[in-house]
């Protein structure tokens, strides 16, 4: 029977973040942006893990195979206001570590997802260089208390998109009152550096067996007419802008900005591994109209493989060629893939872009790439920040007025995978014979 088997220990989950699942957030930057309505839908009860339905989902991971999740730790329930430490809110999330492990999950930690406490926002978050000591306090004191259970730490996640979406775009709340524009969220990325590098030393000395990196979003891109110098050159400023910041400054300690370079010389080398979410390649197009994003436009082409909502065309090689990418930048650095998933709520998609997915990362592994790991977003449906509840991610569907869960079939297929510790052809087959062709004759 033909099959794509994975190195033994692979590691198999999915991830979730805490303002997404946990409900009742309401001290951070992210319910206030909800309030004043910048979000097609408020986050609510989410998906209630807070009220203590993790442990339900953590059973639905532990039953389906899994062997580790991924999730976040809420700044603002830890630290409500800057002089106090919440213990209850701490041992809550040691409960739920211990939960994952007792369930033979590993779990992994990331301490910053997107959401920072509102007394944060109020004086101006990452856009101010004072976040780095905070930051490193907040990340000691979480360290100490969950250190028992977590060896593998992603300080920040997907500081380009938190920077991007947020001062440049505006779709992501910026701190209270603060400067909009490509040169700030430079300095917010900047800023998130260094809280990097303090974060990572800070964990390597209360835990020196610790795992730590961050978690890259990291785009491919081509150009839309590969013989219009124009567009070349567009696609290689979007694809410095939103990629190259922080490795960059991991490789050089000089962070890359379209906006002029900066020296972040506590950075450089600061990663045991490297986190990737990835979710499609753009393509890009010299656009005269578009000066906030430099004069690039970036789009899928039309007769792409759309997910649901248009937010993401199936296109499995860019993860071979992301893999390929930080192989070359980090030779023999560990990788994980922190991220991968698509919004879904038919489910109709999900089991080709999964299998295709995870046929590239075999490829890749097959090269002897040192791929540890796979996380799929999401188990759950979860907040999807601006786009609200309109996303659907999980593998589990969720009725968010009952709290109800719904089986997706990509469960049963996920659940095969993380068993066999690969995919058969039998498989692809039962699941998304749309594919079996690409898939095992390419
Ligand atoms: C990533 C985020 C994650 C989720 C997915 C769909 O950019 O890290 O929280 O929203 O996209």
């Amino acid at each position: 029977m033909p099959a794509y088997h994975f190195p033994k220990g692979f590691l198999w989950g999915t991830a979730t973040a805490s303002h997404q699942v946990e409900g009742n957030n309401t001290n951070n930057n992210w319910h206030r942006w909800e309030q004043e309505g910048h979000t097609l839908h408020k986050a609510g009860l989410a998906a209630d893990w807070w009220g203590g339905r993790w442990r339900e989902d953590m059973d639905r991971a532990a039953e389906t195979h899994q062997n580790t999740h991924r999730f976040s730790i809420e700044w603002s329930r830890i630290q409500p206001t800057p002089d106090r430490w919440d213990e209850d809110a701490l041992d809550r999330y040691r409960v739920m570590a211990r939960g994952m492990t007792e369930r033979g999950l590993m779990p992994m930690v990331t301490l910053h997802h997107f959401t920072d406490p509102l007394w944060l926002y109020e004086k101006c978050g990452w856009d101010d260089v004072s976040v780095v000591g905070l930051f490193e306090k907040y990340v000691r004191k979480v360290v100490e208390a969950l250190r028992e259970y977590v060896t593998y730490w992603i300080t920040i996640n997907e500081p380009n998109i938190y920077a991007l979406s947020g001062y440049v775009a505006g779709d992501f709340p910026t701190c209270a009152g603060g400067d909009r524009g490509l040169n700030v969220a430079m300095r917010v990325m900047a800023n998130m550096l260094r809280g990097h590098a303090a974060a990572y030393k800070a964990i390597h000395e209360i835990q020196p067996e610790a795992r730590v990196g961050y978690a890259l979003h990291y785009r491919p891109m081509v150009a839309a007419r590969p013989w219009f110098p124009l567009d070349a050159i567009m696609r290689n400023i979007q694809y410095n802008g939103i990629n190259m910041a922080f490795p960059s400054a991991i490789s050089t300690g000089v962070m890359k900005s379209p906006v002029g370079n900066v020296s972040i010389p506590e950075a450089k080398g600061l990663q045991d591994y490297l986190g990737l979410n990835y979710y499609s390649v753009d393509t890009v197009k010299f656009d005269l109209s578009n000066a906030k994003e430099l004069f690039g436009k970036r789009y899928y082409p039309e007769n792409s493989d759309f997910s649901t909502t248009k937010f993401i065309a199936n296109i499995p090689e860019g993860l071979f060629d992301s893999i390929k990418w930080i192989n070359k930048t980090y030779p023999g650095t560990p990788i994980l893939i922190t991220e991968n998933g698509v919004e879904d709520d038919q489910d109709a998609m999900r089991p080709r872009y999964l299998a295709q997915h995870l046929h590239q990362v075999w490829r890749a592994v097959n090269f002897n790439w040192p791929v540890k790991g796979y996380y799929h977003w999401s188990l759950v449906d979860n907040f999807e920040w601006e786009r609200g509840w309109s996303q659907r991610f999980g593998l589990w569907g969720l009725d968010i007025d009952t709290q109800a869960r719904t089986r997706r079939k990509s469960v049963d297929l996920y659940s095969d995978i993380c068993e066999e510790n690969g995919i058969s052809d039998e498989m692809v087959k039962k699941y998304c014979p749309e594919v079996y062709e690409k898939i095992f004759h390419p």
